[in-house]
Parts: C-alpha cells; structure tokens; sequence
C-alpha cells in the first residue's frame, strides 16, 4: 500500500535580514503509513511547523521532496490540498465575530465545495465534535476546547484522508484535551491518519502508534511510542562544574540520583523527577557548591544516552 506520507531529504532554511540563515529542516526522511496516528514530538523550534507546512503545501522545501498519498506537494498541489487538513493549534484561522457553524460555511466556500454540501457537512460535523448546540453563537464566546474542536471540524469540511495536526490541545485543560484526543482516535477509526506535531510527551503517548523525535531539524529516531516513551522517562537532570570526582561519587549515592556523567565542562546529575532535581540542588549548596542549576538534557542526548547509536538508523 501506498504511503500516506514520503518525505525524502527534506531540508527548509529561512533567511534572516543581516543573520546567518536558519536551518528549520535538515535533510529529514520520513514514511508515514496509512492510518496510522504519527507523533511528531520535538521541543519548542524543532521544526515541527515547517514540516507540517511542508506536507499540506502551505510552504516550499528548499531541497528534497515530499509525497502526500503519492503526490508530491510541490508539483501537485492541487491534488496534495484536497487529500490534506491542516489544524493548527491555538487562535489562527476562526473569525471571532461569525458563529460557529458561519465559520465552517466560510471555509466551506473556500475550498469551492457547493453549499448544500457545505450545510450537510457542517451540521454534521458540529454534531461530531460537539458543538450543535452552540452552533449559532459567536465564536468569540467559545472555550479553548471548544475552539480547538471547531479547529477539527475545520479540517475535515473536505473529507481529507490525511490530517496535520500542530499542537492541537496546547493550552486546553486536561478534560478538554482528552475530549479531543478520544475524536481523533474515532477519526481514525474510520480509516484516516493523522500527523501530530506536539511538544508534550504525554499526548504523544496517548494517542501515537509511532513517534519520530526530531530537534534542531533533524530526525533523531522513528520507533514504536512504547519504546520511545521508556527511552524518555529520564527528563531531569541537574548540571554543576566542579573540581572535585569524590563530591560527585558522593552525589551518586544519593537515593533521587539515578546517575552522575561527567560532560565535556561539568557535570550532570540524573534524577526521576522535579524533587529529585530539587534535592541536589539543595545538597549542593550545603556544600557551597553554588553552580548547579536544574536543565532538561535535549531529545538528542536522552537518546543518545539511552540507546546509543543503535537507533540513530531510522
Ligand atoms: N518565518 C520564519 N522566519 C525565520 N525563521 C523561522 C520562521 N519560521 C520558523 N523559523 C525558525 O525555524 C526553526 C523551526 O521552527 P518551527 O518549524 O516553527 O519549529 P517548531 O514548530 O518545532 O517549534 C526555528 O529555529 C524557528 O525560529
Ligand atoms: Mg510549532
């Protein structure tokens, strides 16, 4: 079967005005097939919105290409655009002022679908998503959940095969997200795939059937979210510079010290979670150590440290 997604050396720079350019994608391959739910989990400027405006056509590749069902979305756009959706998080894309169900007739109208259809498939999806009943108030007056559900009801006005979703429940309360992830599963269900750009570990978890790391661009791995999900459990640590081996030996025998590695310039203590983190801090600085400070270690390191270079193929 075809992949719903094959991209192949993607690679994405923005000039900046007298700055190097940055490097938003750094040869990136990935294959996505269908039906599938991929998490796309990478923090904060890891290119997770360049990618995901590659793939629906919203934005060129400098270099190297992509496939969306077998079309590539640079020649085909066309094509690519009636077998996508893109839902983006946050407040893009509604008019506060229309109601609910005028905001999907306005997209409706833009994606040149006849108005009865239009109609059809807006009440329905209102429906879907929950919102029927307040189909007729102004958006203005939603809840974050309640916007981001007309986000996906947005989406799907064109019936896509393929749906992007870019941090669809940042900033929803917890009942809220889990209203929304429980809709994308049911969507999946009816054949769909999804691509989830997210930054939360958790939601990647609950909702992925594989998940691709990638920070500062470049793809780091491509796993089953079981094995992903063990191999960043491990997301605190404490950094300090310090002459001394003994105090560190000391620190690893403290019982929230999973582990003490010497990096290039200081050291760094692995702990379970934030307490741990504040434990050794505390430690420290009843021995005048006063340079430890909390850090997360990047995706990159997390894997290294875990697996080694065994899952850098992907
Ligand atoms: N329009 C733009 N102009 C210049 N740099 C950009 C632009 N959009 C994104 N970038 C840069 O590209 C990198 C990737 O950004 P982005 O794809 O938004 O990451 P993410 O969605 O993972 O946070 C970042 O370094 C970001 O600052
Ligand atoms: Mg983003």
């Amino acid at each position: 079967m075809e992949a719903a997604v094959a991209a192949s050396s993607l690679r994405r720079m923005y000039e900046r005005r007298r700055k190097d350019a940055v490097v938003a994608l750094d040869d990136l391959t990935l294959t996505i097939a269908q039906n599938e739910i991929h998490g796309l989990l990478g923090p904060n400027g890891a290119g997770k919105t360049t990618l995901v405006k590659i793939l629906s056509t919203v934005l060129l590749p400098t270099s190297g290409t992509a496939r969306v069902l077998g079309h590539d979305v640079v020649a085909e756009t066309k094509a690519v655009r009636s077998l996508v959706g893109l839902v983006l998080g946050g407040d893009r894309g509604l008019y506060d002022r229309l109601t609910a169900r005028r905001n999907l007739l306005f997209w409706g109208a833009l994606y040149k679908l006849d108005s009865r259809t239009v109609r059809r498939r807006a009440d329905a999806l209102l429906e879907r998503v929950g919102l029927a009943e307040r189909a007729d108030d102004p958006v203005e007056r939603f809840s974050r959940g309640m916007r981001q559900r007309l986000h996906l009801a947005r989406g799907l006005l064109h019936e896509p095969r393929v749906l992007f979703l870019d941090e669809p429940t940042s900033g929803l309360d917890p009942v809220a997200a889990v209203a929304f992830r429980r809709l994308v599963l049911e969507l999946r269900d009816e054949g769909r795939t999804f691509l989830l750009a997210t930054h939360d570990m958790d939601e990647a978890t609950a909702l992925c059937d594989r998940v691709s790391l990638i920070d500062r661009g470049r793809l780091l791995l491509t796993d089953d979210t079981s094995n992903v999900g063990r191999i960043l459990g491990d997301r605190e640590c404490v950094d300090f510079v310090h002459e001394d081996d003994a105090l560190a030996r000391d620190l690893a025998t403290l019982p929230s010290v999973l582990d003490v590695e010497r990096l290039d310039d200081r050291w760094r203590a692995h702990t379970a979670d934030r307490e741990g983190s504040r434990r050794v801090l505390a430690w420290l600085v009843e021995r005048d150590v006063l340079t430890g400070r909390h850090a997360q270690p990047t995706l990159e390191e997390v894997y290294l440290r875990t697996v080694g270079d065994r899952g850098m193929r992907v």
